[in-house]
């Protein structure tokens, strides 16, 4: 095993992202001498501006480049690994919503670009012996809890069988099964993290929380999918990075670690703390057509990760009250992230499904509370103004 040290050399894929511009962004902050490259192909998610804090201080700029390229082609591939002490990769299409309209791109990135990583970091294990470098790269590969499926009751453990619904999460779970085959086959040090939904600042509007808090700011409608009722374990932002960090410098070779969150939530209960934090009213939900094969819930035991000596810092409270003020002073970055194709992606996503469910509520006032808005705390459901009707 080579776990990277402090002034390590470390290639970071798809660190133009929501958590692996977090990652980067903390990492370089602790100045210690660590230095980065960022590959990232910059679809609608990735975004250079996401990485300006480390651009505009002179000593982090020193120590991080960036080269816009594809985890699947192993031209630009071959020279990034064979500089580094370390590959992780945060680098996927990452939203469910789209991998069910198109699944193609998640298998082109999840699986090719996994396999073009995994070969590079290959021929990087067999230099070393030879003295062709200095130790041979660890590669972490960033994955997630939905590869465990919907979980009705209890907690993931890592050992559980993998049961991914939607093609987003089979590309995943594709991804770390054939990093661990590696593992296996070939001696490479591979280390796996699971995580838990995250949010925080830089995240992308197409996700439940920036979605809502974006929306609930301009008035516009908050489409909440089926009852409402699914449960995620939201972990902030900073924690995750901070967890692959913790996994990367003392995790096991050939180990998988979940990284839950700090808060088992249905989703009307986060919907109705953003709302409350904005001092926006309830009547802004409809809810909309389900996502299909939408996945009840996802909860993880993090023991594994605990006996590492990791802990997570930040209450749900706490993060999406600093996720929302980031948001409400950072408008410019969101409305940015909703130009170009988001208005094509937004109307396939829910024109559709807004228009029938404002068609339930004119011929049925009483057709959204027997949906279940009757479950909402009554302080956060004081009937104010209509949301407005989008086309
Ligand atoms: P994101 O969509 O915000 O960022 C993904 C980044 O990868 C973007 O910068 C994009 O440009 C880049 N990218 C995509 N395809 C690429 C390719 N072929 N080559 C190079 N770069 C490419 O995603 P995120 O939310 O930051 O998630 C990062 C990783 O964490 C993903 O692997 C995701 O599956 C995993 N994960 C996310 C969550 C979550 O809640 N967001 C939870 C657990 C695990
Ligand atoms: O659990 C980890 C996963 O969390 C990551 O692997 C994914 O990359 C990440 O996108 C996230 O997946 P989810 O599908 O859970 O996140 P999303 O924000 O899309 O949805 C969260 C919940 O909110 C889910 O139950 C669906 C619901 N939802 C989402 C959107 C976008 C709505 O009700 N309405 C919406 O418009």
């Amino acid at each position: 095993m080579s776990a990277p040290g402090p002034a390590s050399r470390l290639l970071i894929t798809g660190g133009a992202g929501f958590i692996g511009s977090c990652y980067v962004r903390d990492v370089l902050a602790r100045r210690d001498g660590t230095r980065i490259t960022v590959l990232d192909k910059l679809t609608y998610a990735g975004n250079r501006a996401n990485l300006a804090p480390v651009e505009a201080d002179s000593e982090q700029a020193a120590r991080f480049s960036f080269v816009r390229g594809d985890i699947a082609d192993p031209e630009v591939v071959g020279p990034l690994v064979a500089e580094a002490d370390a590959v992780v990769n945060f680098a996927a299409e990452s939203h469910v919503d789209r991998s069910i309209l198109d699944p193609t791109a998640f298998l082109r990135t999840g699986v090719d670009g996994v396999h073009v990583l995994l070969e590079a970091v290959r021929r990087e294990t067999e230099r070393a012996p030879a003295g062709g470098r200095r130790a041979e790269p660890r590669f972490l590969q960033v994955s997630t809890d939905e590869v465990y499926g919907s979980v009705a009751a209890g907690f993931s453990r890592e050992g559980d069988p993998l049961a991914p619904r939607s093609p987003y999460a089979a590309a995943k779970a594709a991804g770390e099964l054939l990093a661990r085959s590696y593992h296996v086959t070939y001696g490479l040090d591979v280390v796996i993290t699971r995580g838990a939904n995250t949010y925080g600042p830089y995240h992308h509007p197409e996700k439940l929380i920036p979605l809502f808090v974006t929306n609930a700011l301009d008035d516009r409608a908050l489409p909440l999918y089926g009852d409402g009722m699914q449960v995620r374990d939201w972990l902030y932002v900073a924690d995750h990075a901070g967890a692959i960090d913790h996994v990367l410098r003392r995790g096991n070779a050939g180990e998988v670690y979940n990284v839950p969150g700090a808060a088992e939530l249905p989703n009307r209960d986060v919907v109705a703390q953003l709302l409350a934090r904005l001092g926006k009213p309830w009547s802004l939900v409809r809810f909309v057509e389900d996502r299909p094969g939408h996945d009840r819930r996802y909860a993880m035991d993090g023991a594994k990760l605990a006996s590492l000596g990791w802990t997570n810092q930040v209450a749900f409270a706490d993060g999406l009250a600093a996720t929302i003020d980031w948001f409400r002073a950072n408008e410019a970055w969101w409305r940015a992230a909703r130009s170009g194709e988001w208005d094509a992606y937004y109307d396939r996503q829910y024109a559709g499904r807004l228009a029938s469910a404002d068609a339930v509520a004119e011929v049925s006032p009483g057709a959204q509370a027997a949906a279940g808005a009757e479950a909402v705390p009554a302080d956060v459901a004081p009937g104010g103004q209509p949301a407005e009707t989008e086309a």
